[in-house]
């Protein structure tokens, strides 16, 4: 090839490649100038559309996985599980406003989901806490995984439903102030054995006071163990709570026996009050502990072992 030659083909080639940039250009020129219809989308409007369908069909995936167990299908909340989050106040920023937020919806969104609520705001509202999900604080998403999940909220925006998460002010109070931010510490382990030797020496050797043929107990235990843990434990006690699908880690299987024998009842009483770090599993002192004595008496009762 004579050097003549080869500039030309060079040429031909830096002209070909400038052509889309050309069309792109002259579309986009074309829609501000008028050129091009204002409902017609621009090659680049198409791509960001692209661009944000494939991450509201991550956030669907994700939503599907993590967080329908407590918000529902379609966020519209379970009760005494966890609030509606498809709600026109939470994703318009009015709520945000009302709780005195100065940030906007999208970092609300963002930071209630990467950083959960480790303290939680109506405890008598929702028996369970909004678990961490960022790896950032413990938890098990990666940040895109978190973005997903906001952008696919935030698509609810348009037609969300007035729906008032919490009951009228007049009936429990003032709204609550959320905690996001905070950072829980990550503390899932792997056995029953392992995590009881962090067991503070208080709880060392507490025993069940009651029988295991106590009927009255174990009725009572059985009661509140289907209110407040059965969301997440089961109603069998099998780890397979509505809940549980969200969850990671998930919780145990209270009917397999070997497993049982690996948790002593002081070590389950200390889990059950103080619950488990950076896990679904909250501190349930609150309930007081004659009432956890007879849940626990109910829960070994799925096994056997006491
Ligand atoms: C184990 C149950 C549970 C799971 C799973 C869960 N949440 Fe939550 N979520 C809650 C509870 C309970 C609250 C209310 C917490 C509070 O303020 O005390 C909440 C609050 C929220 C809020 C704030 C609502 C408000 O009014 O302030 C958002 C947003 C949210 N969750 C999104 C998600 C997303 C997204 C996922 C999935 C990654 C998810 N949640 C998974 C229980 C859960
Ligand atoms: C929001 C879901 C949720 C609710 C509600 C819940 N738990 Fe848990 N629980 C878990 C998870 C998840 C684990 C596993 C934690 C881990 O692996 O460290 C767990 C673990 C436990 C353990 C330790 C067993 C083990 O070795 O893993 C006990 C005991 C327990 N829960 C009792 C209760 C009791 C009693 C209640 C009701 C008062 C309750 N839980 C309510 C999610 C929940």
């Amino acid at each position: 090839m004579t050097t003549q030659l080869k500039i030309m083909v060079g040429l031909i080639f830096t002209l070909l490649t400038c052509v889309p940039l050309a069309v792109i250009a002259v579309n986009d020129i074309g829609h501000d100038l008028g050129m091009v219809s204002k409902t017609e989308r621009t090659v680049m409007q198409e791509r960001e559309a692209a661009l944000k369908g494939r991450e509201i069909e991550a956030g669907a995936d994700n939503y599907g996985q993590y967080c329908v167990g407590c918000h529902g299908k379609k966020g519209e909340g379970i009760p005494s599980v966890a609030p509606a989050i498809n709600r026109k106040d939470l994703l318009d920023g009015s709520y945000q406003k009302s709780i005195g937020w100065a940030g906007n919806v999208t970092d609300f969104l963002r930071n209630t989901v990467a950083a959960g609520r480790p303290a939680q705001s109506r405890p008598d509202l929702y028996t369970v806490r909004m678990p961490t999900w960022s790896n950032q604080y413990g938890g098990p998403m990666r940040a895109d995984q978190v973005d997903s999940l906001v952008t696919f909220m935030l698509n609810w925006s348009e037609d969300a439903p007035e729906i008032d998460a919490w009951p009228p002010t007049a009936a429990t109070g003032p709204r609550p102030t959320p905690v996001p931010g905070a950072t829980p510490v990550p503390g899932a382990t792997a056995s029953a054995a392992q995590k009881c030797t962090a067991m503070p020496a208080q709880y060392a050797g507490k025993k069940l006071p009651y029988k295991s043929d106590d009927r009255t107990a174990m009725a009572q235990g059985k009661q509140k163990y289907d209110e407040v843990c059965a969301a997440c434990h089961g109603t069998r006690g099998r780890g397979d709570g509505t809940a549980a699908a969200a969850l990671n880690p998930k919780p145990r299987n209270f009917t397999d026996k070997a497993y049982m024998q690996t948790l002593p009842l002081d070590c389950h009483f200390w889990i059950t009050m103080e619950g488990s770090a950076g896990t679904g599993m909250a501190p349930w002192k609150s309930l007081g502990e004659d009432t956890l004595w007879k849940i626990i008496l109910y829960e070994r009762s799925f096994s056997g072992v006491y």
